[in-house]
């Protein structure tokens, strides 16, 4: 049998526990709201030099869903400044770092719907570093830090003739390695040389000897930032071609976040 002192100890333990776990509740959800009601799709985009690339970063949708109204939108880079500032309906440049100059800019009806990505014009090698987005509305103030990284990648055409597979592609940076493979997986020797030219841009020819008609082979690609992955059919003295590319840790760590906090707040729960 329990006393009665035991009992009042037992449920002010208990009293306590689920007191903190409240508290644990709401600062986390305090503390997820002021964090991530802004978001992007990728924080680790992989553009390629000399086309364009859209940054993603916008208002969570289960505050768009409150018709929220954005008041102003601002895009820094970290040691230089200003990118791009939008302000009640127009852009604000006075600011404006001159490297993006006439080369960044959001959707003015994205904006309005809480999407304030930026598209970033004719991606130099100068333009990779980390970028902030930040997000001021009727529901608060938030920002998303993006890492962008700049590499050159394009996809390789192909040619036969005589038994030779050769694979050309001429715009890869930093310098790649080339791999071939046949159908079971097997790597398949093949050479391959590279030139160089003044920007540094590598391009590439490789060949891959005894290739036989009718038969596919697998040509990857690849760098730190970039995998070209290539499939190539010898149909007769022509080669048909597909192209898929990939790129390395592209992901949203601050969605990976919350979900961990909430996490640890349930199991607190089921424990007290
Ligand atoms: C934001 O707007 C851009 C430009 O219109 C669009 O490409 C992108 O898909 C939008 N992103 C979201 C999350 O709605
Ligand atoms: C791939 O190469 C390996 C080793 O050369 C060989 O044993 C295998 O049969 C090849 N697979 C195909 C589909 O040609
Ligand atoms: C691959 O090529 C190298 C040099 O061309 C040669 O020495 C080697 O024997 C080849 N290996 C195979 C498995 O054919
Ligand atoms: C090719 O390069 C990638 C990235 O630099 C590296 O991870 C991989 O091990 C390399 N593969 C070969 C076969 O050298």
């Amino acid at each position: 049998m329990a006393t009665v002192g035991q009992i009042i100890f037992y449920s002010m333990v208990t009293f306590i526990f689920i007191f903190a776990a409240l508290i644990i509740l709401i600062l986390s959800l305090a503390f997820s709201k002021s964090t991530s009601t802004v978001m992007s799709r990728s924080t680790k985009p992989v553009a390629n030099l000399g086309e364009d690339k859209l940054l993603s970063c916008y208002v969570s949708t289960e505050v768009q869903q409150n018709r929220l109204s954005v008041v102003s939108v601002i895009w820094e880079k970290k040691d230089l400044g200003l990118v791009y500032v939008y302000k009640d309906g127009a852009p604000a440049l006075a600011g404006q770092a001159p490297q993006f100059k006439g080369r960044a800019q959001v959707f003015p009806d994205a904006v309005a719907a809480g999407n304030a990505s930026l598209l970033l014009r004719s991606v130099k090698s100068g333009d990779d570093g980390e970028y902030t987005c930040s997000i001021s509305s009727s529901a608060g103030r938030g920002n998303v830090n993006i890492q962008l990284r700049t590499a050159a990648f394009s996809a390789p055409t192909f040619r036969f003739s005589d038994g030779v597979l050769t694979s050309e592609a001429n715009s890869w940076f930093p310098k790649p390695n080339v791999t071939w493979l046949n159908q079971t997986g097997n790597v398949l020797n093949a050479s391959t040389s590279f030139t160089q030219n003044s920007a540094g841009i590598v391009s590439l020819v490789s060949t891959l000897h005894s290739a036989q008609v009718s038969e596919t082979y697998n040509c990857r690609i690849e760098n730190n930032l970039a995998v070209a992955l290539a499939e190539a059919t010898i149909t007769g003295s022509s080669v048909s071609a597909r192209t898929y590319f990939t790129f390395s840790a592209a992901s949203s760590l601050i969605l990976l976040n919350n979900g961990h906090v909430m996490i640890s707040v349930l199991c607190f729960c089921y424990v007290a």
